[in-house]
């Protein structure tokens, strides 16, 4: 595998939430794949669980691991090509991408969407320098549209706790004060169609996620009708799509919030969300806090999907 943005990199999806099972039972049972292996793992901007589960994961598998923050003891890097670097940007991408791909065996970027240009974000553009010029196997940490490893540890979380062969799971908009990517509703809604879930999303008017992503979805502006039945309840909240409003907020609507009542519509539903979460906006306290939350083991399937991945790169190298 040179590449991991999508299910289907994974190829036989069932077959690689198997392999994360027997991964599960025993995550040191390739602790010699990954000898004299480095990951470089950079990151653009901030990470908890990306950051500790893919170093966890990696050393799992008996690598070393190197951390770049960029923007925090790295060069400023310019992005651009054909400018004139006269500003405060002291290396272009273009170079530091093939240095950084000489030190390591595979990259992890991080590498959130801009919301300067629609187009742009779309077009994973700093992930694709990556993977075009580093020489390196590489994998999105969360870039700018999708966010894999979250939505591939967010199914073999479903697949752990799921009552029924093909659950229906709800993904809901909830409210958040700062505008935010699309790029984990997009993987979530792509990876659970992948796994043949029967799967809702609901979100106010403006809203709409890219139609690649969720082409299979009921999709509704009700999101009480969505609720109900519903065996999962993925809550997120996301910036418009629509190439008019990009990237903007349009909504703050607090009746959104996952509450207890909310949650009373559901059959029984389990709660997930892909962390950090704002109390109070996305989710009530008793909501998270409720038996039925699995946010803290959904996050430590985080490191199942990384070691996953990273044995397969390795695997392929
Ligand atoms: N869910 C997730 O990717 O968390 P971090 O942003 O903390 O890595």
């Amino acid at each position: 595998m040179r590449t991991f943005l999508h299910p289907q990199d994974l190829g036989d999806l069932q077959a690689a939430l198997q392999e994360a099972r027997a991964i599960k039972a025993d995550r040191y049972a390739h602790a010699n794949l990954g000898k004299n292996r480095t990951a470089l793992l950079i990151f653009f901007n901030n990470s908890l669980r990306t950051r500790l589960s893919t170093q966890k994961a990696a050393m799992n598998l008996g690598m070393n691991v190197i951390v770049l923050d960029v923007n925090q003891g790295a060069w400023r890097l310019e992005t651009e090509r054909g400018v004139v670097m006269d500003g405060d940007k002291s290396e272009h991408l273009l170079e530091a991408v093939p240095v950084m791909g000489s030190y390591c065996d595979v990259i992890g970027v991080r590498t959130f969407a801009r919301f300067e240009s629609r187009d742009d974000d779309y077009s994973e553009r700093i992930l694709r320098q990556f993977i075009d010029h580093s020489g390196r196997p590489v994998f999105s940490m969360e870039s700018a549209t999708v966010h894999p490893l979250q939505a591939f540890a967010d199914l073999i979380t479903i697949e752990e706790h799921k009552r029924k062969a093909r659950p229906k799971v709800v993904l809901t908009w909830a409210p958040h004060p700062k505008a935010l990517p699309q790029a984990v509703p997009n993987s979530f809604a792509e990876w659970a169609l992948a796994a043949g879930y029967d799967l809702t999303i609901a979100h106010p008017e403006g809203y709409e996620l890219c139609e690649d992503f969720t082409r299979g979805a009921h999709i509704t502006h009700d999101q009480d009708e969505a609720l109900r039945g519903a065996d999962f309840v993925y809550a997120k909240n996301w910036a418009a799509y629509s190439a008019d409003h990009y990237g903007q907020v349009l909504s703050r609507d607090m009746s959104w919030t996952v509450s207890r009542d909310k949650m009373a519509l559901t059959h029984d539903a389990a709660f997930m969300h892909c962390l950090p979460v704002r109390r109070g906006m996305i989710v009530t306290d008793d909501v998270i806090e409720s038996p039925r939350s699995l946010v803290i083991p959904e996050a430590a399937n985080r490191e199942i999907s990384a070691t996953v991945v990273l044995k397969r790169m390795l695997q392929a190298l």
